[in-house]
């Protein structure tokens, strides 16, 4: 488990203080996978890097499995450094050394033998699926590929926690999705906590457990990633969703109709229910779908849906009311009158 409590980075620059992290706290359970987005500037680099001591608190604390990294002094932080790995977007290989030595590097920083440190390598690439490429240098991988050696490296002395600061951004899609799938691998095989910073709520969608919101060094949004997508309550979170969740008409289509348009977000079981053609029929009322979307969070449903709904007024009304009850979250966008 890790623990923030107040965690303060402040850098000292030329033109004064800069603030990095501004008071957050936070708690990240063992086996999670947590995300963390926000704006460049948000603070993100600043608060992961502070969660090895990569760089010193200004001030608050940072508690890995109980022991408060903050109190350590440079011996004990070494030690306790190994159980948390680090992967970055740009991979930070070592380009004159092979695969094999860019892993078997972090076991003799931990003192390992010869004999452990090779077999220990083997089973890293092969937990990677790098085994072929033991003896070839980075600058002949791709970088998914690369990626990997981050991966197995990072792995090499069994933390607990794997800290991965952008570490799909430089990939393409397809590549980040492989990588995504060897994270979820690793996470589930070795019970590894994972911190994942990302600007892409794809990532975030596809594996991430909890969710923090970063803006101007502070967290303004935290929580479940499903619930976070279903009910959003920052403008900031809004603007994130809408990557994934793009559910506004242009507005030339809303214009044009002379129904009520509502729109309707399908949460939980009730997006699988059959409210839509359940309203049609209990009421007198015609209904267009104009828009309609679900997506599956953590394997759970969330649809939305834009519906024009037209008819007596009075049964238009009554159906709008139906929809509101079954599903608690209804807007309307236009009225007719
Ligand atoms: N070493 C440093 N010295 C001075 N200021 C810094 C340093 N590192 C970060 N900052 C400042 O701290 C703030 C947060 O930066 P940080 O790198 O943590 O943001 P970020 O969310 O990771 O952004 P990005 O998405 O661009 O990586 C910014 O204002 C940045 O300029
Ligand atoms: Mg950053």
């Amino acid at each position: 488990m890790i623990e923030v409590r107040e965690l303060v980075k402040e850098y000292n620059t030329k033109k004064g203080k800069v603030i990095g992290v501004d008071n957050v706290s936070l708690t990240i359970q063992k086996g999670e996978i947590y995300g963390i987005v926000g704006y460049s500037g948000a603070g993100k680099s600043s608060l992961i890097r502070c969660l090895n001591l990569l760089e010193k608190p200004t001030t608050g604390r940072v508690l890995i499995d109980g022991i408060d990294l903050t109190t350590l002094n440079n011996k004990e932080l070494r030690q306790a450094r190994l159980k948390v790995g680090m992967i970055f977007q740009h991979f930070h290989l070592i380009s004159s050394k092979t695969v094999f030595e860019n892993v078997a590097f972090a076991l003799k920083a931990a003192s390992k033998s010869k004999h452990e440190i090779s077999h220990r390598v083997d089973e890293l690439l092969e937990m990677v699926g790098l085994s072929d490429k033991k003896e070839v240098f980075p600058s002949q991988l791709s970088g998914g590929q690369k990626q990997r050696v981050g991966i197995a490296r990072a792995l090499a002395n069994e933390p607990s926690v794997l800290l991965c600061d952008e570490a799909t951004s430089a990939l393409d899609p397809s590549t980040t999705k492989s990588i995504l799938t060897l994270l979820k691998k690793i996470n589930h095989e070795l019970g590894l906590t994972i911190v994942l910073i990302t600007h892409e709520m794809e990532v975030v969608k596809e594996i991430c457990d909890r969710l923090a919101v970063m803006q101007d060094g502070r967290v303004v949004e935290e929580g479940p990633v499903y619930d976070i997508f279903a009910d959003p309550t920052q403008p900031l979170t809004k603007s994130f969703i809408n990557t994934v969740l793009q559910f506004d008409l242009p507005e030339h289509l809303i214009n044009n109709r002379k129904g009520t348009i509502i729109k309707i977000h399908f949460k939980g079981e009730i997006a699988e229910e059959s409210v839509v053609s359940d309203v049609l029929q209990q009421y007198k009322v015609k209904g267009n779908i104009l828009h309609g979307k679900i997506e599956y969070i953590k394997e759970k449903p969330l649809g939305i849906f834009m519906m024009e709904v037209s008819g007596d007024e009075e049964e238009v009304q009554k159906a709008i009311e139906y929809i509101k009850r079954r599903t608690q979250q209804l807007e309307v966008i236009q009225y007719v009158n």
